[in-house]
């Protein structure tokens, strides 16, 4: 982890366009040579994520996914500034666009997208990742039209494929966000877990807990 002095940190985050920004300041930024500034406020001294910072999270799961063959972003520099009490992620900006801003403006691909994310998801879960910040919103659709996952420090990825109460949990992440939740149930939420069952090779047994879990 590098030592951001204040005067870097303010050169750093003025530096381009501000993509996010919340009422503690800005928290995410696209520089004028396409990289992203991820910023993460330290809220708690003696928290989980003082003893293990979001940032170095970020950049495990980000090696990690990267090892098991997902596209995601690969993190050039992890750092503290101590002055502004935060933490920076920096890392090449994937060419591409959230699912969730395509869907807005163009919605004629929407149930071919949805069945790739269902395979993503199965993807995700037989590879052991819990990604907690599922949403459309932290999905990009690549310029290659593959999908990338960003947004990666609230994650747990373990050495063997998740459990159904796991992949249940994931499933209710995805479906906290009304405007996600619409278009899944205009997609219809069958088809999307037919999509990822499909891809995910749970036993039938499972397949019935999962689908009455989500009474169909
Ligand atoms: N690698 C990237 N390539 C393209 N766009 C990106 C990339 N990373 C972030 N963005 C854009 O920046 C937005 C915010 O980034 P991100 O999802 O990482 O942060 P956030 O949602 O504000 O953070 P948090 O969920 O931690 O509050 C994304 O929705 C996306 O539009
Ligand atoms: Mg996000």
């Amino acid at each position: 982890m590098e030592k951001i002095s204040q005067e870097e940190f303010k050169k750093l985050l003025g530096s381009g366009e501000v993509l996010e920004r919340d009422r503690y300041g800005i928290k995410v930024v696209e520089t004028d040579d396409s990289h992203i500034i991820k910023t993460f406020r330290l809220k708690r001294l003696l928290s989980s994520a003082f003893f293990y910072p979001y940032a170095q999270r970020f950049k495990n799961n980000s090696k990690k996914l990267l090892q098991k063959g997902f596209k995601t972003v690969s993190v050039e520099r992890i750092g503290y500034c101590r002055e502004e009490k935060r933490y920076l992620v920096i890392y090449p900006k994937l060419a591409g666009e959230t699912l969730r801003a395509i869907f807005e403006a163009e919605p004629k691909n929407t149930q071919k997208r949805l069945t790739e994310l269902a395979r993503l998801i199965a993807q995700l879960h037989k590879e052991g990742v819990l990604f907690r910040s599922l949403h459309l919103g932290n999905i990009l659709l690549l310029s290659d039209q593959t999908l990338g996952i960003i947004d990666l420090s609230d994650m747990k990825i373990f050495s063997s494929p998740l459990s159904l109460q796991q992949r249940i949990r994931n499933f209710n992440h995805l479906l906290r966000y009304p405007q996600d939740c619409k278009i899944i149930d205009q997609f219809g939420m069958t088809r999307f877990l037919t999509a990822y069952c499909e891809a995910a090779e749970l036993g039938t047994d499972a397949q019935k807990r999962l689908f009455s879990e989500f009474k169909i």
